[in-house]
């Protein structure tokens, strides 16, 4: 019995590979189970194991996990196949629960199909939400959160920060008083019930975004009954739901323009993103609806906070462990910036070392190491192979971003490398933000905040790790590639940084 189901298994396997070389489709492990696929040889973190497939099977690699067929792209040339000639076709997201639950049943601009409405949502964020112009009226917010978070570390008192949440909490902050004008993490928090409630919602995010859902590529399990995720995610909308339609409520009534916080200067009159939104309803309502507003906002909110609170978080990491790296960016800002005032905004483009620093701690720790998952919309061709319509497309960032073959001592954070490099692209094998259509509408946003707040750290404080011993760069599971140990460090104010911000 066993070696007939074994010589099932091989017969099974090579049938397979043969039809796919017939076929013309991409190489394929050769380990291939009925039912579930390649989904045994699949680990935690899944970055790490796909890079693993690719060095055997290629940078065009074909799984088939469980009912879906994934095409796994590890080269700079394979990637640009897929984002530049073949970029309509890719542009489409494939239907995970997610999508479903969170993304307004495939509606929001992060998992709607490529088409028309993703076109006006897509336009709605670049123009009126995240424009330089927009970002500008709202810099300010920017700046006093970071304040605020150096204010918090001076009370530190030379003991060990749990910097991960502070740096979550800062990104959260900006977050939603861009959003509606509101701060609810650490001091001056205004409504504390509405604080309480918010906290209690992203602290379930985080819960059901790090749960793995074998469902998603078995779905058979569901119609099982084994939906405990899924029953989760639709708990966890109908408050987020709730939450953000409160403040939509709150908004059109006029109570929000009361928020002594409501920032963003327009014409004299102070706007929130919310308010922003609902300003162009009487002309054009049905492309600002109440549901249309929600799963913006809550888009911004989820995509915008841990990506850029992560990378913050990896920079200061990498920093702690090459002390001689943090000394040449703080004595960078010491001569641009001195000591008489903060850092700004507008410094940024002149801190160049600082910059080659946020490069290579997006190169080594991206935060979106398989970008977010695309499918083809027709059947295409990439590198030569036929790939299917219908297959979903992760493009293995953190395999071409640390491949030593195209970047030499690649294990080594060395910011120096990107001397003379301007912005966060180098072809196709440094994309950090993605590329093409779906690349992310939140790049410059994300570059002032991580800008701004390093920058801030690092002219502020002498920092120090909790011990002698490194601090461990492991990452940990979850969509944003957090690090598995959350940072703790410890850090002194420099002679001037208690008179600077006793002015600010
Ligand atoms: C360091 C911070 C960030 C990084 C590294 C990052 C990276 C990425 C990546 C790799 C993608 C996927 C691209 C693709 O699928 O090809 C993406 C998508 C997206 N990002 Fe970001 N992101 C960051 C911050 C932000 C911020 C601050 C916002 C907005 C507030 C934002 C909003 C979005 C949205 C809405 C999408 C989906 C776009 C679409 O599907 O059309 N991101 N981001």
């Amino acid at each position: 019995m066993v070696i007939q189901f074994l010589l099932f298994l091989a017969f099974y396997a090579i049938a397979r590979r043969l039809l796919h070389k017939i076929r013309g489709l991409p190489p394929s492990p050769f380990r291939t189970l009925p039912v579930i696929g390649h989904l045994h040889l699949l680990k935690k973190p899944l970055h790490r194991s796909l890079s693993q497939i690719s060095r055997r099977h290629g940078p065009i690699a074909l799984l088939q996990l469980g009912s879906r067929r994934v095409l796994v792209v590890s080269s700079p040339d394979a990637a640009e196949d897929c984002l530049t000639k073949n970029d309509v076709l890719f542009a489409n997201r494939p239907h995970l629960l997610a999508g479903k639950h969170l993304g307004y049943n495939y509606t929001s601009l992060a998992w709607s199909p490529y088409g028309d409405h993703w076109r006006n949502l897509r336009r709605i964020a670049s123009l009126e939400i995240l424009s330089t112009n927009r970002l500008l009226t709202l810099s300010s917010i920017q700046a006093s959160e970071v304040r605020s978070l150096l204010r918090l570390l001076t009370k530190s008192d030379g003991q060990s920060v749990d910097m991960k949440s502070a740096f979550f909490e800062l990104m959260l902050n900006v977050m939603m008083q861009m959003i509606a004008g509101k701060r609810y993490y650490g001091e001056n928090v205004g409504e504390v019930e509405e604080a309480r409630k918010f906290r209690e919602i992203v602290t379930e995010s985080f819960k059901v975004g790090a749960a793995t859902n074998i469902g998603e590529f078995l779905p058979f399990l569901r119609r099982m009954g084994l939906k405990g995720l899924e029953e989760k995610l639709m708990e966890l909308q109908k408050k987020r739901d709730e939450f953000m339609q409160s403040l939509i409520d709150e908004s059109w009534s006029g109570k929000g323009d009361e928020s002594p916080e409501v920032a963003a200067v327009e014409g004299g009159k102070r706007k929130t993103l919310i308010q922003v939104l609902l300003s162009p309803r009487e002309t054009k309502p049905e492309y600002y609806k109440d549901e249309t507003i929600k799963s913006l906002m809550l888009v911004l909110l989820s995509a915008g906070t841990d990506t850029s609170a992560a990378t913050i978080e990896w920079a200061m990491s990498a920093m702690l462990n090459h002390p001689e790296i943090l000394k040449k960016a703080q004595a960078e800002i010491d001569e641009v910036v001195g000591h008489n005032r903060l850092v700004t905004e507008s410094d940024l483009p002149k801190l160049l070392y600082l910059h080659c620093v946020m490069n290579e701690t997006m190169r080594m720790y991206p935060v979106g190491p398989l970008l977010v998952p695309h499918e083809s919309a027709e059947e295409c061709c990439v590198g030569g192979y036929r790939v299917p319509q219908g297959t979903m497309l992760l493009i293995n960032l953190f395999s071409i971003q640390n491949d030593p073959k195209y970047w030499p001592d690649a294990a080594k954070f060395k910011p120096e490398r990107f001397e003379g490099m301007e912005g966060v692209r180098d072809g196709y094998k440094m994309m950090p933000f993605g590329s093409g259509r779906r690349g992310c509408p939140g790049e410059n946003l994300a570059l002032r905040m991580v800008g701004l707040t390093l920058g801030s750290l690092i002219q502020c404080f002498e920092w120090n790790r909790i011990s002698d011993e490194l601090i461990d760069m492991t990452e940990g599971t979850g969509l944003t590639m957090p690090k598995a140990q959350p940072l703790l460090a410890k850090c002194r104010p420099r002679s001037f940084t208690l008179d600077l911000l006793s002015q600010a």
